[in-house]
């Protein structure tokens, strides 16, 4: 069975101050939920400090973006190794704010999940259509490009380090989430594209999150769906109580799922 993965993406918000106050309250209040692997991806700033909180937890460290070089002359650049080392597990790869504001393409996404893996970092890659791409029926190709591209140099054996993240980019910071029929349709297509590629057995224990606008209201319909496994959290995982809520009343969902 595939373990539900609740991301938080605390983008560009929180002083390191902020941060410590933040993912000691979420420790606190979160130490006994073990269905569900909690992530919170701070600023780059606060790595250090958030991790010295969770050390030893059930709660687990990740990065919001890396570049692919091992290391060199990249002004304003984070390596995958220096991720590594000062403690994370999982990154965010492709994120569309990443692909809108600067600049990311499917093939420099492509490089980025390939160096994480090669540096033992699990990739979250994201992947999501714009609402003019809805509107138009270009949902499903946005996406198996997306998948595919992000995927190309994925072998079967790393497949399963990898969490996908269906984020419709119309339903990122809007209030207006996917319904769990939108996302489970696009959830059970991305694990088709998975199985024609690394077969059924693989593609079913590969997790796919969703994202856009998830709340305390509305996670516990979304993980009831078959081909949820998580979500990846923005607006709602940077308030304590709100992300606590969160997980936990998805915590309740996965005990009957
Ligand atoms: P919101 O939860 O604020 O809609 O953001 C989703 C997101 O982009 C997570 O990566």
């Amino acid at each position: 069975m595939r373990r539900p993965i609740i991301a938080g993406n605390w983008k560009m918000n929180k002083t390191s101050e902020e941060a410590i106050l933040l993912s000691n309250g979420i420790k606190r209040d979160l130490f006994d939920i073990q269905n569900i692997e909690i992530v919170l991806c701070p600023p780059f700033t606060s790595l250090s400090d958030v991790r010295d909180v969770i050390l030893d937890t059930n709660i687990i460290l990740g990065a919001q973006n890396m570049h692919w070089q091992a290391e060199g002359a990249f002004t304003g650049e984070i390596a995958p190794g220096m991720l590594k080392h000062i403690g994370c597990k999982y990154v965010i790869i492709g994120h569309s704010e990443r692909r809108i504001y600067f600049g990311e393409t499917n093939e420099t996404v492509e490089k980025k999940v390939r160096a994480a893996l090669k540096e033992n970092l699990s990739p979250i890659l994201c992947v999501g259509e714009k609402l003019k791409e809805r509107e138009n029926g270009k949902t499903f190709d946005v996406v198996s490009e997306h998948v595919e591209k992000g995927l190309l140099g994925v072998g079967e054996k790393e497949i399963l380090d990898v969490v996908i993240a269906y984020e419709p980019v119309w339903a990122i910071g809007t209030g207006k989430n996917a319904t769990p029929d939108q996302a489970q349709e696009v959830h059970k297509f991305i694990r088709g594209i998975l199985s024609d590629k690394y077969g059924k057995e693989i593609s079913d224990n590969v997790r796919i999150q969703y994202g856009g606008s998830v709340n305390p209201d509305n996670i516990a319909d979304l993980i009831k769906e078959k081909d949820i496994d998580g979500a990846l959290v923005g607006g709602a995982s940077i308030k304590e109580g709100s992300f606590v809520d969160l997980v936990k009343r998805a915590s309740d969902i996965v005990k009957e799922k």
